[in-house]
């Protein structure tokens, strides 16, 4: 029964504990997301997207604009019109809209030609999500299709670099660890990823996977973008772990029972690369130090 009103969502869990626990924890899951993702077709969305995201985020910290959460807690919405419509003319007239442009000088915001629809749609929408706490996602941060049995399978294998990003990128273990790895870990740059799926809504961490924004990782992927098909695959398999690992450090089965050579090798030579690192940064300090002496020496 379940299974059908899912859509085929269902993941073949892999692991050597019981399953039916992990399975409902799942299926649970599952269906909290697909409610949340019902809840993401807002019509404010496409206008908010499409006008003003460029410039704001809801509850992700400002960009060039202020972050417009909480809005209509400081705001009536006589003033949003008025403001949206003209904000130079605002400017001129409202210590509030003067104290922005200060704030935010040298941005300026432009005239915006919005129906009242689309501004009440816009308002709506900053409501529901200043109440819920939650932060606006662009909805391009979509899956391509939805996730199949062999998904969390295929996700691991490239997460741990047995097959290869199609447009070369660095597999995610060479900085990340995710707990049913068993002891050996992945790699320590980046954090642990059993959690993500926490930490993150789907969207959220759908488009870490298409764009992360994050110094080192965008560096890496800039050139070497995920393709949508790997984003389903990893996204599954990130997804599946949190569920497979409810007692995240107390599971110490590796997810397949086998060990990458590869990515072995690969935290060695990163070890190598570091200690070697870290030997030119000291010889330079203590020969900085011998100089000093030496000239100090000779006085
Ligand atoms: C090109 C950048 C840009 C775009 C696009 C833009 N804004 Fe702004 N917005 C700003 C800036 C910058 C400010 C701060 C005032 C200033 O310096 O102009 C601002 C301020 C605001 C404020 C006042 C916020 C507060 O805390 O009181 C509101 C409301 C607002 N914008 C709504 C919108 C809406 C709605 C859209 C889309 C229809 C939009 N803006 C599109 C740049 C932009
Ligand atoms: C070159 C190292 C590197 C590679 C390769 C890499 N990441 Fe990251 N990643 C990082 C670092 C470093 C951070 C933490 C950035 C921060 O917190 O500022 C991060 C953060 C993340 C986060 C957010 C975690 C959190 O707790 O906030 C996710 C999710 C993530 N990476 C997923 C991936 C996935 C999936 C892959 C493989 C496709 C991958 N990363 C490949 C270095 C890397």
């Amino acid at each position: 029964m379940l299974a059908k009103t899912l859509n085929g969502e269902i993941e073949s869990v892999e692991t050597d504990r019981k399953p039916c626990g992990s399975v409902l924890l799942f299926l649970i899951f599952t269906m909290l997301f697909a409610n949340a993702a019902v809840s993401q077709e807002d019509p404010g969305q496409k206008v908010f997207e499409t006008k003003c995201y460029s410039c704001h985020n809801i509850g992700g910290g400002n960009k060039q604009g202020p972050d417009l959460t909480g809005l209509t807690d400081r705001r009536t919405r006589e003033w949003i019109e008025e403001f949206t419509t003209s904000p130079t003319a605002m400017k001129a007239k409202d210590a509030d809209a003067a104290a922005l442009f200060k704030e935010f000088s040298p941005e300026i915001m432009p005239d915006q030609s919005l129906t009242p629809e689309e501004l009440d749609s816009i308002i709506n929408l900053i409501k529901t999500l200043s109440a819920k706490k939650e932060m606006f996602t662009p909805s391009g941060a979509k899956l391509s299709r939805a996730i199949r049995p062999g998904d969390v399978r295929e996700g691991w294998r490239y997460f741990t670099g047995q097959k290869r990003f199609q447009n070369g990128g660095v597999s995610c273990s060479s900085c990340h660890s995710i707990d049913s790895f068993g002891s050996l870990g992945g790699g320590t740059l980046g954090p642990n990823l059993t959690a993500a799926n926490i930490k993150y809504r789907d969207p959220e961490l759908i488009l870490i996977l298409q764009n992360p924004n994050f110094p080192t990782m965008t560096e890496m992927f800039r050139d070497h973008k995920l393709t949508d098909e790997e984003i389903v695959q990893v996204f599954a398999y990130l997804r599946n772990s949190r569920e497979v690992n409810p007692h995240a450090k107390s599971v110490q089965t590796t997810a397949s029972g086998q060990i990458e050579p590869k990515f072995l090798i690969a935290g060695f030579v990163i070890t190598l690369l570091s200690l070697f690192g870290l030997n030119l940064i000291w010889r330079n300090r203590q020969s900085g130090v011998r100089e000093d002496m030496v000239r100090r020496s000779k006085i």
